[in-house]
């Protein structure tokens, strides 16, 4: 018998009641939405087109026969962004937790495929209680499927994982491998082992959030971007934040109109600089000045703060900040800011994002914490990230560039297409004191302080650099924005290439 289009619409009603009233219900009083009410904020209204709505899975054990909802708990398909086109998954709780399964596997894969076909980000939507226990290694197989994807889309679409309930075990390396992660707090975690097993392994007592809650994750691991208060301002901040990207590495960057002059002038910036070299100022301050209309979204604000990383637009195009952050550890490098900053760099240049750089770097944060955990290496990825980048990279240095930091952060040396510097900037091997320390080993106090008040006047302003080509131009800072502006437009049509390679080794 032919179905009817009854029939048609009860089926699509059962399906979207995905674990039925009674789980919608418990998910809703643990203040989290279900996976089409997620879709439904997170895409433009009317615009999602699910497919594989009534795909089930294929297990028979553990009388998994009898138990069967359409969807099998993720719902997928694609939808538009402020008209842009997106392909999303949304893990279902209500059903069997959100559990993967190889036919849930199947239908993320398939999101993935059609997104890396025509060229679109994947956003995913993680809610999930891990391997669909009773499917055993059929739901690990699936894992890997959706990891071996994860791997061939980086570059090519932007992929981003919204946490947004559980997700432990090994189901976390797929949100680990996509570009960015944001989380909600109190209501997400992540985490390879849980708690219970922590405790019977290292004999730690923790608390799921504490271990890999959003707080945690957005402050000390840095494997997050974002933790958001709840699901809402964690969807809508996702639709903000896709405005910023290409669609595809194939795609040009996204445009929005702005009324913001492209030469707005601001006098403010000519005092940014404190009179003192030892005192701080707020490096978003520059950033949201030059920006249009002071707009920026930041990523990772909570972690590792002596670098700043996130989009703002100039003249409506997307553009990837780095800054060091006077405020937090006087801007340092270390470790953490490091792979902060080379991971972000490193993303700007698979997706044609130009990346404007604003240094005030007192070098490389000494001691044995750092050294021994690695900052030879970790720094080394900054480096990398900056030498290997074709896109435009435009420097502003506002004080201090010092030492290894001043190579590092966008220098002409790393083939920064534009370096600037205000009349503030000291570019030299090491700060005055330290320099003279050195050079003048044994003498007085007296001489000492002579003799760093010379190298100061010598050595602590841009004019030196300038005078070797280093530096461009020694500018004013209230025309910071004209001149970053005028910059982007003559580098739109940049080409540089690297040599051919199957892939370099960034050192890891
Ligand atoms: C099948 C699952 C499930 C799972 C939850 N459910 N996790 N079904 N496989 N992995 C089902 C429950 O049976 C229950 O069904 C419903 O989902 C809701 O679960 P509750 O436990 O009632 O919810 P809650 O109290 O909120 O706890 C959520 C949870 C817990 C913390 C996620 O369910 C849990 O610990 N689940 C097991 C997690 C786990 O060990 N997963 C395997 C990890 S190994 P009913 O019918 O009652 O609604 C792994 C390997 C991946 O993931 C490797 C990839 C490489």
């Amino acid at each position: 018998m032919g179905t009817t289009i009854e029939e048609l619409e009860s089926r699509r009603a059962e399906a979207k009641l995905g674990g039925g009233e009674k789980r919608i219900a418990a998910q809703h009083a643990k203040g989290r939405l279900t996976a089409r009410e997620r879709l439904s904020v997170l895409l433009d209204p009317g615009s999602f087109e699910e497919v594989d709505m009534f795909v089930e899975h294929n297990c028979a054990d553990f009388g998994m026969e009898t138990q069967k909802f359409p969807g099998d708990g993720v719902v997928t398909g694609s939808g538009t962004i402020n008209g842009r086109l997106v392909y999303v998954f949304a893990q279902d709780f209500t059903v069997f937790g959100g559990s993967l399964s190889e036919r849930h596997a199947q239908k993320i894969c398939k999101v993935m495929d059609a997104a890396m076909k025509v060229g679109a980000p994947v956003i995913g939507l993680n809610d999930s209680g891990g391997a669909r226990i009773q499917e055993g290694v059929a739901s690990l197989g699936g894992y890997a499927e959706v990891f071996q994807r994860n791997v061939l889309a980086s570059g090519v679409v932007p992929q981003i994982s919204l946490i947004m309930g559980p997700c432990a075990g090994g189901a976390v390396y797929s949100p680990a491998m996509t570009d960015f992660i944001f989380m909600v707090k109190d209501s997400s975690y992540m985490f390879v082992t849980g708690p219970e097993v922590v405790k019977t392994v290292t004999n730690e007592v923790v608390t799921q959030e504490e271990l890999g809650g959003a707080v945690t994750h957005t402050t000390k691991s840095g494997v997050a971007d974002v933790a958001f208060e709840n699901d809402i301002d964690a969807l809508l901040a996702t639709r903000e934040f896709v405005d910023f990207l290409p669609l595809s590495n194939r795609h040009e960057l996204p445009e929005r109109p702005t009324e913001d002059p492209w030469d707005r002038r601001e006098d403010s910036l000519d005092t940014l600089i404190p009179p003192s070299a030892a005192t701080p100022y707020d490096m978003h301050e520059l950033i949201r000045k030059v920006a249009d209309e002071g707009d920026f979204f930041e990523l990772m604000p909570a972690h590792a703060g002596n670098i700043i990383i996130g989009f703002c637009r100039i003249e409506g195009h997307t553009v990837g900040v780095v800054a060091n952050q006077p405020m937090v550890l006087a801007g340092v490098l270390d470790i953490a800011s490091s792979k902060k900053g080379a991971r972000f760099v490193r993303f700007c240049d698979a997706f044609d994002i130009p990346i404007l750089t604003f240094v005030d770097v007192p070098g490389f944060l000494p001691g044995t914490a750092q050294e021994h955990n690695g900052i030879i290496k970790n720094g080394a990825k900054l480096l990398f990230a900056y030498a290997e980048a074709t896109v435009p990279k435009i420097t502003v240095i506002t004080r201090k560039a010092y030492g290894g930091a001043y190579d590092v952060m966008a220098s002409k040396h790393l083939r920064g297409d534009l370096n600037y510097a205000w009349p503030t900037a000291e570019i030299a091997v090491m700060g005055a004191k330290g320099a003279v320390e050195i050079i003048f080993r044994g003498k007085t106090a007296e001489e000492i302080a002579e003799h760093t008040r010379e190298y100061e006047e010598r050595f602590a302003n841009p004019f030196v650099a300038a005078s070797k080509g280093f530096i461009d131009e020694v500018i004013m800072p209230h025309s910071t924005r004209r001149r970053v502006a005028l910059g982007l437009r003559k580098l739109r049509d940049k080409r540089l290439e690297n040599p051919w390679k199957k892939h370099d080794n960034i050192p890891l």
